[in-house]
Order: C-alpha cells, then structure tokens, then sequence
C-alpha cells in the first residue's frame, strides 16, 4: 500500500476509535487544531508520563515547573519572537490561497527527489539481482540531470534563507515555475514575513489593556523562573527545569494532520551548565534522548539525527532528532546548545542579575544551556505511524492491530466473560475491582470473544482476559496476547503479577538506567 494511503488509514483510525477528533467537529472543524478522545487522551498522559518521569524521577538533578501561558509581553520582545519569529509568506492571486514560500521551494526539492527515486525504482526492477544503485546513480545522465537541478535549488534557496532575502524567494518560486495548487497559476504576491505568534488582549480598555502573547514556546517560562528555582530549591550547576504544556503558533500551512498544529504541547528541558561544558553535555544529550525514544522498541533504522547547517543566532549547536513518518523522515525533537543567550536577555530587558555564583570557583556567571524540546502530539503521531497494522490471518480473515508499546496503550486490559449470564460478568467485574487500582483495565461483554478481541487490538489493549464457565470452578481465565494472539490459561490470583511489570512505565524506565 502506497504510505500516503496508510497515512489516510491513520488518520482515520485516530477519529473512529476515539484517539483524535477535528477541533469543533459539529461546526466543521478548526484549521490545524485537533481533540483527543477517550483513548487518544490516555495515550497522550502515557507519553507525557514516560518522558516526565524519564526527566524528574531518572535525574536527581532536574526538576519540574509549571508556568503560566500569559507571560509579560516583554519576555517575547527579550526572546526575540516579536522581531523574529516569522515565516516567509506569500498569496497566490487567483486562488486567494496563502502559502509559506520556503515550503513551496521546499517541496519543488522535494518533487526532484521524487523523480530521481522513479528512475531508481525504475531501473531496480529493470534489472533485477544484478542492479547495483550507487553506481546507477552515480552514472545515470537523467538521475544526474536531476540531482544537478536539485543540488542547484537547494543552495540557492539555503542562501535566500540564511539572509532571509524575501524578493530571492520570490525570484526562486518564479523561476522554477511552481504553481498555485489550487488555481493552476504563477500568479503571486510578493514574499512578506509573518509573525507566528497569537495576541490577545489582558485587561478591560478602560483600565488601558495591553497587548499579549499565547506563547509559542515554553522554554521562556523556564528561562524567566531560573532564578526562583535555582535558589528556592538550592540548585547546583549543572541543574535542569522540565516542563510540559500548550504552545501556539499561527502556522500559515498546517498540514499533515496533528503534525503541524495551531495549538500544541511540548516537553522541554532547558540544563543549565557551566559555560564551556556545554558541548560535552550538548552530546550527552543527543545521546540520551536517543535512547529514550529508542527504548520504545520501534527500531533504530527508523530514526535518525539531523545537525543544523544553519544556527540560530543564539546557538552554538542544533540538531532534531527525526523519525520515519509515512510522509518521510521528520523533526520530532530538536536538541538546542542555547549558549547564555535567553539568560542574558532577560537579565538585560528586567534589569534583574540573573548570575550564578559558584561556590567551587567563586566566580559569578550567566549559566550556559542545553535545551530538550519534544512536541507530545507529534510523539503521539510517531507511536501511531509505528504501531499501526493491518494484518491477514490464516482463513483470509483480516485485523488491523495497534502495536502500541504497552506502558503506553490507553487500556492494558479488556476483561470479558464469555456469556452475559450464569454469574461470569460478576466474576469479571471482581477481576477489574481488583486490579483497576493498578493499572487500567475495561469490562467488554457486547458481541461475540472474537468481535471484542478485534476491537481491543484495534485500539491497542496489549491483554485480555475471558472469564468462562470453568473460571468459576477452577479460579483460571484465558489470557490472550495481542500481537501473538496466543492464549494460555492462568490463575486469575497471578494476572497482577504477570501484567504489572509489563504495562508500566516503570518497564520503559528500567531500559534507560
Ligand atoms: N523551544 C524550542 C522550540 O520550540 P521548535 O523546534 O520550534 O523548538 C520543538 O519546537 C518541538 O515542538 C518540535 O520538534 C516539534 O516536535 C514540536 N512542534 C513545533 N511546532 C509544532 C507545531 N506547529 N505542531 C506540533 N508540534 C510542533
């Protein structure tokens, strides 16, 4: 199946089992912002739990923050997302459609690319065994022609980015004839910037109210609670501040389901070390967040870093740490060396000291920083793109299956009894009064054991457990394993022990020590 279908599979999946559904869905939805249902809420606590517990509970040096989404408007003037944070954009006439230019070059690149996989795939099955694709590549004149092309496009479009030359954009777009999707021609506006942040107003107009953000970050709430924390809790360099919570961003095109979002969460972690260490713990991090993400057990061949070519002002070093989406490889986190830069801007916009005095040296400095940055709806994207399966069994009969990691699947047990009489839903209903303090289990006595199964694969519940007749007698169930599907009967005094272990998040924390 072609990845754009599975994509579509996906994301139809999220909506008919209650993991994610349109914003304002009876109004038609909202552009770019989505809900989470019943299991899709579930999911998104088990990822926030695992990287909350990964950062707090794992580090005796790092602790947690909760900050506010309104921030004094000057904490954004200081970041620099007021003159900054912005987005090259331009209008097609015709369509009255807005695009962001660096995309529409992006994917011309992108279309290049595609020809020459054709001509790979092409040839592959031209010749079989005996194809050799580097040197096909290497060789080719019309994969060369190609590559020159795209070679080409990128360097002049990385140079009109990195001086954020807009009329270049504009020329780029021109001269490779790209047009408008939806109306079919070139017929543009001039590239102008966009400012990604929402305003809003605080205060009554009476009073003289002011403008203010929604913030598009919240690594700023951190930055401007350094002080608080550092000296309430008596921290000591190197020392981290995690927190988890909404960020928005006014994309102009938001697209690839709950990839690109309006409204979002992120879990950062800003480390604030001593200047000049900052590269060895810039590496341990990278190091670090790799392993938490590969812990998940969805294969290190689907991830990959990306160092930045291109720093932001205020970084020393940047690198994502991307995964393979059905759309390609794609930034899930980004892992930034912040040098002092924020520390130092908002001590200079607050007039306040923001130092650190180390009792080692006694010497005070502006602490250098190392920033973890993880989007959660994008982590929830991930573990959906990887989990999700369509699979044929024996007898043509076809289930689809979400091979979610345990610790993290909404329900870790369906308990069912086999009729809906004769006392087995009272049995069922103890086994779930027992257990239901420890991790989350649902009762399911509708339809036929095989209909249910297929509902709780669908929806990722790693166990189930089938109260029949004899369970009354002999104190047994019949546990069923989701990805085996294998069966086995066990005393239902041991389903606590047997499970336990395997659906916490302790079982993912256990693999990163
Ligand atoms: N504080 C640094 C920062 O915000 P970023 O690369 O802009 O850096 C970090 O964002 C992460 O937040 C990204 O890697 C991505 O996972 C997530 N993210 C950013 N913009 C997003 C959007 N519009 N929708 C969903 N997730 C987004």
């Amino acid at each position: 199946m072609a990845q754009e279908d599975v994509f579509k599979k996906i994301v139809s999946h999220c909506k008919e089992y209650g993991f994610v559904f349109p914003s304002s869905d009876i109004y038609d939805g909202l552009g770019a912002v989505y809900d989470y249902g019943q299991n899709g809420v579930e999911l998104k606590n088990n990822i926030k739990q695992y990287w909350w517990q990964s950062m707090v509970l794992l580090h005796e040096n790092i602790v947690g923050l909760d900050s506010a989404i309104f921030m004094h408007p000057t904490v954004w003037k200081a970041s620099g997302h007021v003159d900054a944070f912005n987005d090259p954009l331009i209008d097609n006439r015709d369509s009255k459609k807005r695009y962001r230019a660096d995309v529409l070059i992006e994917d011309q690149i992108a279309k290049y690319d595609e020809k020459i996989n054709k001509e790979v795939a092409k040839a592959a099955k031209r010749f079989g065994e005996a194809f050799d694709e580097a040197q096909f590549r290497a060789t080719n004149a019309r994969v060369l022609e190609h590559q020159a092309k795209r070679d080409a496009l990128h360097e002049r479009y990385a140079q009109a980015m990195n001086a954020m030359d807009l009329a270049e954009l504009k020329q780029i777009i021109l001269d490779e004839e790209i047009v408008c999707p939806i109306s079919g021609t070139r017929n543009w506006t001039d590239v102008r910037q966009f400012n990604l942040m929402f305003k809003t107003e605080v205060g009554s107009t009476a009073e003289g109210a002011s403008t203010i953000y929604l913030r598009p970050e919240t690594a700023q709430g951190i930055f401007v609670n350094y002080l608080n924390v550092q000296k309430t809790g008596r921290m000591k360099l190197p020392f981290g501040i995690a927190q988890i919570g909404k960020a928005f961003r006014n994309e102009i095109v938001a697209r690839q389901f709950i990839f690109r979002m309006r409204e979002f969460e992120q879990m950062e972690m800003q480390f604030f070390v001593k200047p000049g260490t900052e590269m060895e713990w810039f590496r341990r991090w990278k190091e670090t967040r790799m392993k938490w993400h590969q812990a998940l057990g969805f294969g290190a061949e689907n991830y990959r870093f990306h160092d930045h070519e291109k720093l932001a002002h205020y970084a020393n070093a940047a690198c994502d740490i991307e995964f393979r989406m059905p759309f390609g490889f794609k930034e899930v986190e980004g892992i930034h060396s912040r040098t002092d830069f924020d520390l130092k801007q908002h001590e200079k916009y607050s007039g306040r000291s923001i130092k650190y005095f180390d009792p080692e040296t006694n010497e005070s400095y502006t602490p250098y920083d190392i920033e973890t940055s993880i989007g959660v709806d994008r982590m929830f994207l991930t573990v959906m793109c990887h989990s999700y399966a369509e699979e044929q069994l024996e007898g043509g009969e076809t289930r689809v299956v979400l091979r979610l990691p345990a610790a993290l699947a909404p329900v870790k047990l369906a308990v069912m009894p086999l009729v809906k009489k004769d006392g087995l839903p009272e049995k069922a209903r103890e086994i779930i009064d027992e257990l239901k303090f420890h991790f989350n289990c649902k009762y399911d006595e509708k339809d036929s054991i095989g209909k249910r199964y297929r509902r709780q694969d669908a929806i990722g519940t790693p166990y189930c457990v089938t109260v029949d007749h004899d369970s009354l007698t002999d104190g047994c169930v019949t546990l069923r394993d989701r990805d085996t599907m294998t069966q086995e009967r066990v005393p239902i005094s041991s389903l606590r022990g047997l499970l336990e272990d395997k659906v916490s998040i302790t079982s993912l924390l256990k693999k990163l020590c």
